[in-house]
């Protein structure tokens, strides 16, 4: 088995260790992990390689490996049963980790990064934008978008050659602006784009660091992280004044998250404060655009590795809609296009990893897990342990057929969490996917460019380093 972070086009997803060894990842004994000079090898390779770094240790000492980091107790729980039990059964017991301090920074107390009351709070308040039949009256906009960008596209050149995932995160960006907040965004794509980029690397090397450099000393890092969140702060007033001027005209209210953000009062009859409302709308503009804009583009990359699967996903996608647009209806039928989607985001996960950290003393799956303890879990790795899944790197998106699914256990593959912090999103993403790819896979053929190589990058999120090179090809 190969596993490295650099993915080439060439080969059928490989991966390996750059250094050589791991084979099999298997349940541990207890409270096995690197000490010494082995706990300074790993520490080091995945401070330089998460991706690798974290596979290998997982390869090396099993399933929940423990390692300490100083004052810091760090487990990785790469097992579906620990899972369960932080994730669901015990999740009362834990808040996300300290390592998402770099994002508090950034997005303060939105729905992402706060906790308690106060998150079960609003996220009451935004979730009936989330419900099914909502869902499925924003399908018309998902299409729209994405027969506007290939009427755009279609306009060019035959071959011309892009980056995918720069095109991708103009689409979804769009589509959240029409969706959630009612408004066009289009123009700004270019602008926010880099600026969210930023704020997420800033959030990695935060996390990241032992020594953190206080966010307000003056640095090149705390000065850019700062211009970026001007950014996209002033996006997120335009939003808000917009929606206020169209009321004060007596415009209609809407039903959107940000008219239920706006009208939301608490006990007293006060309405929510600025600050928290920035916090919500630019927590939504981001998690609602960047993860599916990297499960788009890194589906489109998969496919055009595996022509094989793409000839056949764009049968079923004729064979149901002919040369229109899908319906809701339609899209809910396509039931390959669903697979190939959920095996591009078991390969590469737009959301590689997420932490707990301990709010009382517990156990799990024997080992004794103190408060403040951190547990991390990499979806990268789960997604690829051989107890799971057969040929972890091979393309196959007929494991996600009902029957096999049914084979392995269901916390082995969480590209959205699980339990109550489950991705508000996760309906609405799979739904926007299957409709962006229906258009865009009708129209175009996506070839990876000659010479591209993708690197996945390891921010909060999993991102294509430098894009992805495809040409696109009429059909
Ligand atoms: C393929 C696309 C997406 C993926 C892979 C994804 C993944 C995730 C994951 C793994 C989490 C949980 C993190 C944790 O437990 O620490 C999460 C949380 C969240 N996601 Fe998504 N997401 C996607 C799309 C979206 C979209 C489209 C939206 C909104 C429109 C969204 C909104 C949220 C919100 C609000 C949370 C926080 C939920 C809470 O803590 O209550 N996501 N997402």
């Amino acid at each position: 088995m190969r596993l490295s972070s650099d993915l080439s086009p060439t080969a059928s997803l490989p991966s390996s260790p750059r250094s050589g060894s791991p084979t099999r990842v298997s349940r541990s004994a207890p409270d096995a992990g690197p000490t010494g000079l082995s706990l300074l090898r790993h520490h080091l390779r995945i401070l330089r390689d998460p991706l690798a770094g974290i596979h290998e240790v997982t390869a090396r000492y099993g399933s929940m490996v423990r390692m300490d980091w100083g004052p810091f107790v760090f487990w990785l729980a790469n097992d579906p049963d620990a899972i369960k039990h932080v994730l669901v059964d015990n999740a009362k017991a834990y808040h996300k980790s300290r390592n998402y301090d770099g994002l508090r920074l950034a997005l303060g107390k939105g729905l992402v990064t706060s906790e308690g009351e106060l998150w079960r709070a609003q996220r009451k308040l935004v979730a009936p934008a989330f419900t099914p039949a909502r869902i499925q009256r924003y399908v018309p906009a998902f299409v729209k978008a994405a027969e506007d960008a290939a009427d755009g596209w279609r306009a060019g050149t035959d071959r011309s050659r892009t980056d995918v995932h720069h095109d991708m995160m103009a689409l979804t960006f769009r589509i959240v602006g029409h969706t959630l907040f009612g408004t066009e965004l289009g123009a700004d794509a270019d602008r926010i784009g880099p600026a969210f980029e930023e704020v997420l690397r800033f959030a990695e090397d935060y996390s990241m660091s032992l020594v953190r450099i206080p966010h307000r000393w003056p640095t090149p890092a705390n000065y850019r992280f700062d211009r970026a969140l001007a950014t996209l702060d002033a996006l997120v007033e335009r939003i808000v004044r917009e929606r206020r001027e169209r009321l004060a005209r007596g415009g209609d209210a809407g039903e959107d998250v940000l008219a239920a953000l706006l009208a939301a009062r608490d006990e007293s009859g006060r309405e929510m404060d600025a600050r928290q409302l920035r916090d919500e709308v630019l927590t939504l503009v981001g998690a609602g655009h960047e993860t599916t804009a990297n499960a788009l583009s890194f589906t489109l990359y998969l496919l055009s590795l595996h022509p094989h699967w793409e000839r056949r996903v764009v049968e079923e996608i004729r064979g149901i809609s002919g040369e229109r647009s899908p319906s809701m209806e339609e899209l809910g039928r396509m039931s390959l296009l669903e697979r190939v989607i959920e095996e591009s985001m078991r390969l590469l996960p737009p959301v590689w990893g997420f932490e707990r950290q301990a709010q009382e003393d517990d156990v799990v799956l024997g080992r004794r897990i103190d408060k403040g303890h951190i547990l991390g879990v990499s979806t990268w790795t789960l997604h690829r342990m051989p107890e799971y899944w057969e040929n972890p790197e091979g393309f196959d998106p007929d494991r996600f057929l009902p029957e096999r699914k049914k084979e392995r256990p269901r916390f082995a593959y969480v590209p959205f969490g699980a339990g109550p912090r489950i991705c508000l999103g996760a309906s609405f993403a799979m739904l926007e996917a299957k409709a962006i790819l229906a258009v865009l896979l009708r129209r175009f053929r996506f070839e990876v460019a000659s010479g591209y190589r993708l690197v996945p990058e390891p921010l909060v999120t999993l991102r294509p380093k430098g894009g992805i090179a495809m040409v696109r090809h009429f059909r």
